[in-house]
């Protein structure tokens, strides 16, 4: 490009030289002079916008991710935490998870749904024919909610905790701008949406979050505790919703899941 815009230079350089100079003029009109200097901004003001738009997203999330990691808006939080479980997945996720908050495997490694439920939700992910890696998973709260005078055992984040975090997320979702979000569980839908209602009156059709279409269904933890087929099977059928909602090939295989 560089090349390019220096033959711009060279050609407007001699041809006002010539137009000025010469007892001849060169056929180059004043508008076909100033023709040529505005490709030149309009080209360079193109590659500097693209290259802008490429590094942005990693960019953006890489500094969201940073303001995460020295978070202290929640005292007791960022004394407890090994860690912020800031997310994990593609930049440009067609498909977000967002569940209510890490456990203490996520704590310990720093990344969400890594513990049992997180190994149910992968296989899910899986089953609909997409790889951790291509989608994007993360939480509403992003330290471990404390468990003072425990030594095992996870508590649900509270409302107040949840909407101090909210911030993040929010912004999490305007960089990677999924096509589709699906909140997993009450409580991840009571952080995004400060809602509180049953879960068999919120899943299975479509809601929005700031305009992204959400999808809700159950936690994989209810999955774990509940392991009857009619239970996994309404799970199934909320990510049917959102297969086709993203417009992806689903096979006879998959339509009859459960059944
Ligand atoms: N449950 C969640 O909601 N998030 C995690 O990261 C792990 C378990």
């Amino acid at each position: 490009m560089n090349a390019f815009n220096e033959a711009i230079d060279v050609t407007v350089r001699l041809l006002t030289r010539l137009q000025q100079e010469s007892d001849h003029p060169p056929r180059a009109s004043r508008g076909a002079l100033e023709h040529l200097r505005l490709t030149k901004s309009r080209t360079l003001a193109a590659v500097v916008d693209s290259s802008r738009a490429a590094d942005s997203k990693a960019e953006r999330l890489a500094r969201l991710r940073e303001q995460v990691a020295v978070c202290v808006l929640c005292p007791h939080l960022a004394a407890s935490r090994t860690q912020t479980v800031f997310g994990v997945g593609h930049l440009e996720a067609e498909l977000m998870f967002i569940g209510e908050a890490p456990g203490a495997e996520e704590d310990r490694e720093g990344e969400p749904f890594v513990g049992r439920a997180g190994q149910l939700l992968t296989k899910i992910i899986g089953a609909m024919g997409f790889s951790r890696e291509e989608i994007y998973i993360a939480n509403v709260l992003k330290c471990r909610p404390d468990t003072p005078g425990k030594t095992a055992g996870n508590r649900p984040p509270t409302p107040a905790e949840m909407a101090t975090c909210l911030r993040y997320l929010t912004k999490q979702i305007e960089i990677i701008q999924p096509r589709v979000l699906v909140a997993l569980g009450a409580t991840a839908v009571e952080g995004l949406l400060a809602i509180r209602e049953p879960m068999g009156r919120l899943r299975g059709r479509w809601h929005s979050y700031r305009e992204t279409p959400l999808m809700i269904t159950y936690h994989p933890s209810y999955l774990l505790r509940n392991q009857s087929n009619t239970e996994k099977r309404k799970v199934w059928e909320d990510m049917l919703l959102v297969l086709e909602r993203l417009e992806r090939p689903i096979s006879e295989k998959q339509r009859n899941y459960f059944r």
